[in-house]
């Protein structure tokens, strides 16, 4: 249970960790694209503003670009000046601005800040691309005093003159302190607000699930107290939501199924037990009382006799048992061939034969010539046995009994008729239980299971079984069966 709840929680906490990368990584780096887009529009227009501003003063000051000298450089420097004081005053961003002019030749003639730090010289490369007539955008660093490198995003614009040559390049840097500031910010909220929401989820995730699994250990106590004696015992499942009502209503349905089970197996050997008892001890007494003394060659063939019908009733038991819970375990497997109901009836029948003659009952057998049917021959002779072993059984001495066998529109019939003491009317819906023994039949011995067994088998057939019956004359039992 625990690792249950460990594992859950470690996956989630995964899941999240790889979720919230990836989602930190794209929002980072579409922040950093963003600023940085924002910075260089930005730029662009103030050197856009800065070179209005430069032609207006060179107009009102008559001064014409193409003499370019010595002379216009101071006014550049005014020019700048008076930039930044009618547009600095009041936007903060311009304070951390740098505003430069270049004359043709890239060398500087005017700057917004004075310092031998803030000179930035033009290389060849980009000196080359502006006498083209391309603006050109770039990060420089400058070493600052107190040995912090300042970054700055700057965008250089020529000048041309109708003969598309450079006049002069203005030069507009802003630093990228406010952006980078403001990046690292981000990465600390993101550095932070991840594993803080990891852990929360985490630890939410591994009380949540406890407490959805505490259900499940309450029902692990009950199944606990639930052993092999203590079968009758059941989960409440009202007591369950959904998911778990089911569980508890399997494992019910799985407890009852054991129970029946137990309680058949418990029923099985007390049978077992009860049945085998009488016939062991009544070889056993036989043989002890003939071997008291000498007996005569008669004698001894008669108590060997007897021996062997008690003997047949103790196998007949043993696999009537066998089979009964064979089919109740699903273990029995049908192995269907083609099966001569003739030949199986008539052997049986010879075997009955030695119970029979002692009480002078007398078996006859009327068949159609040919009777073949599609079947399990292991299951049918059961069958035969149990319906002839009755027919004896239940028979009265001097009786008789006349077997059947016919065949009709692609049906075989099997009529077992016998006299005896009858099936009271109001027991026959019964006799086809396990373990139902008709009061009358108290006298004889049995389990209770021959006519289950036979129920059983002609079902799987799919045939179809009768009896009639009048009390204290005689008992009929019909199966019908399909024709192979
Ligand atoms: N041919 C019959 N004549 C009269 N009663 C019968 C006949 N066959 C079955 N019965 C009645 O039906 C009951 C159930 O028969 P079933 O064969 O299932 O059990 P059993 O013969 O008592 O025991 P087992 O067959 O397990 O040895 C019998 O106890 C008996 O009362
Ligand atoms: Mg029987």
């Amino acid at each position: 249970m625990k690792s249950l709840r460990i594992t859950n929680t470690i996956t989630a906490i995964i899941f999240l960790l790889i979720i919230f990368s990836i989602f930190s990584y794209i929002m980072y780096n579409n922040q950093k694209q963003m600023l940085s887009a924002d910075i260089d529009t930005f730029l662009y227009a103030t050197s856009l503003s800065v070179a209005d501003s430069i032609n207006i003063l060179l107009e009102e000051n008559k001064i014409d670009v193409s003499e370019f000298n010595q002379r216009i450089n101071q006014y550049f420097q005014r020019i700048i000046k008076s930039w930044i004081s009618i547009n600095g005053i009041e936007d903060p961003k311009l304070l951390n601005m740098l505003v430069q002019i270049y004359d043709r030749k890239g060398i500087i003639i005017a700057t917004s800040r004075q310092g031998p730090k803030m000179i930035m010289k033009i290389s060849p490369e980009e000196f080359k691309i502006l006498a083209s007539g391309t603006n050109y955008t770039g990060t420089f660093d400058i070493d600052t005093s107190n040995k912090k490198t300042l970054s700055l995003r700057y965008i250089s614009i020529p000048v041309m003159n109708q003969n598309k040559k450079i006049v002069y390049i203005i030069r507009v840097a802003l630093s990228l302190r406010t952006m980078t500031f403001s990046m690292y910010n981000l990465k600390i909220v993101l550095f932070i607000l991840i594993p803080f929401t990891i852990i929360l989820s985490g630890i939410l995730g591994f009380f949540l699930t406890g407490f959805t699994l505490s259900p499940v250990n309450k029902i692990i106590v009950s199944i606990n107290e639930i052993t092999a004696i203590n079968l009758k015992k059941r989960l409440n499942v009202s007591e369950y939501n959904d998911e778990l009502k089911i569980l508890a209503s399997t494992f019910n349905d799985m407890i009852e199924r054991l129970d029946n089970s137990f309680q058949s197996q418990k029923h099985l050997i007390e049978n077992l037990y009860h049945e085998l008892k009488t016939p062991l001890s009544i070889i056993r007494g036989e043989i002890e009382i003939t071997l008291n003394k000498k007996r005569d060659a008669d004698t001894y063939k008669n108590v060997l006799l007897s021996n062997i019908e008690e003997i047949d009733r103790i196998t007949r038991i043993l696999e009537n048992l066998l089979l009964i819970s064979r089919f109740e375990s699903k273990l029995e497997v049908t192995d269907f061939g083609k099966v001569d109901i003739i030949k199986i009836v008539s052997e049986i029948a010879e075997r009955f034969k030695i119970v029979c003659d002692p009480r002078s009952i007398i078996l006859t057998m009327n068949s159609c010539p040919k009777a073949i049917i599609k079947g399990d021959e292991k299951q049918i002779k059961s069958m035969i046995v149990n319906l002839i072993d009755n027919a004896v059984k239940y028979n009265i001495d001097r009786g008789s009994i006349n077997i059947f066998i016919s065949s009709e529109n692609g049906k075989i019939t099997i009529t077992i008729k016998n006299t005896g003491i009858g099936i009271p009317e109001e027991t026959i819906d019964y006799i086809f239980d396990r373990y139902y023994r008709a009061i009358k039949s108290s006298g004889t011995k049995g389990a209770g299971l021959g006519l289950n067994i036979v129920k059983t088998v002609v079902d799987i057939h799919k045939g179809n079984i009768t009896v009639r019956s009048v009390v204290n004359n005689w008992t009929e039992f019909e199966v019908v069966l399909p024709e192979a």
